[in-house]
C-alpha cells in the first residue's frame, strides 16, 4: 500500500520558471523549525486529529452506535454543514459503489442509503423528507459547536416531522458533538438521546476521522479500522524533520513557496477518479478555511480549486494552461481502478474512433492525466501528482492525514492560525441579528449602520 508524490514538474530547471533549487534547499534547512511548531502545538493539546488513529474509545462509541442501528434503518441522514458534512460526503463517494443511494437494498448489501443535508435550501430538504419513510430513518445531527444555525434549523425541522408522526426522538436521532459544550449536548443529556463525542481539540474540518465521518461510514459498511490505520501510517511517515521524506511537508512547502515566492496562490486539486471527486471538495474547505486569514495588517492565503479529470479538461484546463500564471495543479492518480471496461474495436475504418478500440477506459483516463500534466509542464505550469495504489479506506485515511498535517505546516509557513475561522463570524452575527436572536444586539446595531442598496446602483 503506497502513496507517493511526484513533484518533478514543480521544480526548475525541469519546469521553466519552476521553484529554484536554492529556495527548495533553504526550505529543507528550515523545515525542522516548521515541524517543531507542529510538535509544540501537539504538546499543547491543540492538534487532537493526530491522536485519532490511536484512540480506542471513539471507535468503540462508533461501533456501539452502529451495532444499535444495524438492520433498523433504510436511510441515514447527516444533518450538518462545513466540516460536519464534507467528510461524510467524501467517504461515501470514494468508498461505496457509484450511485450508492440509487442501488436497491440487495446491491447495497443490506446497508442503508446515506444522505447528507449540508444546506438549508428548503427545496432539497422538503424533497428528501417527503420521500423518506421516517419510521425507517436515522438522523445524525452533527455539529461540533452544537449550535450552528443551519444545522439547528435542520434539526428542528426533522424533529418537528418526527413529532408529527409520533416517532420517538431517541429512536431516530443521534447527536455527534462536543463532549461537554453546546445546545446539542444539553438536549442529549436532558432527553437521553444517544450522543457521540467530537474531541474538544478537533475542529470541524479536521474531524472526518472522528464519529463525524466514522459513524456514517460504519453505518454504510465502510471499514473504519482501515481508514484509521491508513491515517496512522501516514502520521508516522510524516513524523520526520527530513522534509523530503514527509509527503505532508512536501505538499505544504511546495504550495507555500509557489504562492509566496512565485506568485501562484491558486491551488487546484484534480483527481482523475470519479470516486475522489468529493474528496477534492473536502480539501478545498480544509485549505481555504484554515489558511485564508489576516496576518497583522496583511491578508494572506491560497485559493483552492476543485477540478476533476478528465471532465474538467473540457472546462477549466484551458484556464490552467493559458490563463494567468498564478496556479499550481495537484493531480491525484489511482494505480488500480476497482473495475475497468475495454473499449470495443468498432468502426475500424473511421480514424477518430479506430485508435480507441482495444484500450481500456481506465487506461484512457490515466493517459489523459499524464498528457495533461505533461502539457502543463511544457507550458511552464507547475504541477505535481499524488499517486495512490487504489481508492480504498487505507489510502483515503492516508490522504486525509497527509493533507491535515500539510495544513498545519502551511499555517506555520503562512504565519496564520490554521485552526480558527474568525472570518465567518461577522456574517453569522448579522444572520442572528436579522433573525432576532436575543444576544445579537451589537450585531443588530452594526447591521443597521450598513449602507442600504442605492436605487441608482440597482439595474
Ligand atoms: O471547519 C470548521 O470548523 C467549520 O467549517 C465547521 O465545520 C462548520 O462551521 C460547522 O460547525 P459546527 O460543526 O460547529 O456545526
Amino acid at each position: 500500500m503506497t502513496l507517493s508524490i511526484d513533484y518533478t514538474n514543480m521544480l526548475s530547471p525541469v519546469l521553466v520558471g519552476g521553484i529554484l533549487d536554492v529556495d527548495w534547499q533553504e526550505q529543507q534547512q528550515r523545515f525542522p523549525r516548521v515541524r517543531k511548531e507542529l510538535v509544540d502545538q501537539y504538546e499543547l493539546g491543540r492538534l487532537g486529529f493526530l491522536d485519532l488513529p490511536a484512540n480506542t474509545a471513539l471507535p468503540q462509541q462508533v461501533r456501539e452506535a452502529a451495532a444499535w442501528a444495524q438492520g433498523k434503518f433504510d436511510d441515514v441522514v447527516v444533518l450538518g454543514i462545513g466540516g460536519s458534512a464534507l467528510g461524510p460526503i467524501a467517504l461515501r463517494t470514494a468508498l461505496r459503489p457509484s450511485g450508492w443511494n440509487m442501488l436497491d437494498a440487495k446491491a447495497r448489501g443490506g446497508w442503508p442509503r446515506l444522505h447528507v443535508l449540508d444546506n438549508v435550501d428548503p427545496v432539497t430538504i422538503a424533497a428528501l423528507l417527503d420521500r423518506l419513510d421516517l419510521a425507517r430513518s436515522l438522523f445524525l445531527v452533527t455539529s461540533k459547536s452544537g449550535g450552528t444555525a443551519e444545522t439547528m434549523a435542520q434539526y428542528l425541522v426533522v424533529r418537528g416531522r418526527l413529532e408529527q408522526e409520533q416517532l420517538a426522538a431517541r429512536e431516530h436521532l443521534v447527536f455527534i458533538t462536543d463532549p461537554e459544550k453546546g445546545a446539542l449536548r444539553a438536549i442529549a443529556r436532558a432527553e437521553g438521546i444517544r450522543a457521540l463525542d467530537i474531541p474538544a481539540n478537533v475542529g470541524g474540518r479536521f474531524s472526518v476521522l472522528t464519529a463525524v465521518g466514522l459513524l456514517p461510514a460504519a453505518l454504510i459498511g465502510i471499514d473504519t479500522d482501515a481508514l484509521l490505520a491508513g491515517a496512522g501510517d501516514m502520521a508516522q511517515r510524516c513524523a520526520t524533520d527530513d522534509l523530503r521524506k514527509s509527503p505532508a511537508a512536501v505538499f505544504a512547502v511546495l504550495q507555500w513557496l509557489a504562492d509566496e515566492r512565485y506568485g501562484r496562490p491558486v491551488h487546484v486539486m484534480m483527481p482523475y477518479s470519479d470516486p475522489l471527486r468529493d474528496f477534492a471538495a473536502w480539501y478545498v474547505q480544509l485549505w481555504a478555511e484554515s489558511l485564508g486569514k489576516g496576518r497583522g495588517d496583511q491578508w494572506v492565503g491560497p485559493t483552492p480549486i476543485a477540478a476533476l479529470g478528465a471532465t474538467d479538461q473540457h472546462s477549466q484546463v484551458q484556464l490552467f494552461m493559458e490563463g494567468p500564471q498564478d496556479k499550481t495543479v495537484t493531480f491525484i492518480a489511482v494505480g488500480e481502478e476497482a473495475s475497468d471496461v475495454t473499449i470495443p474495436a468498432l468502426h475500424g475504418d473511421i480514424p477518430e474512433l479506430a485508435y480507441l478500440g482495444g484500450h481500456r477506459l481506465g487506461e484512457l483516463l490515466d493517459i489523459e492525466r499524464r498528457a495533461t500534466a505533461g502539457a502543463l509542464a511544457r507550458r511552464g505550469r507547475p504541477n505535481m501528482t499524488i499517486t495512490i495504489d487504489r481508492v480504498d479506506p487505507w489510502h483515503l485515511g492516508a490522504l486525509v492525514m497527509m493533507l491535515e498535517i500539510a495544513t498545519i505546516h502551511a499555517g506555520t509557513l503562512y504565519g496564520v492560525n490554521p485552526l480558527d475561522q474568525p472570518g465567518v463570524e461577522l456574517g453569522k452575527q448579522f444572520t442572528y441579528a436579522m433573525l432576532g436572536r436575543a444576544d445579537a444586539e451589537q450585531a443588530r446595531q452594526e447591521w443597521n449602520l450598513l449602507p442600504r442598496p442605492n436605487p441608482d446602483h440597482v439595474v
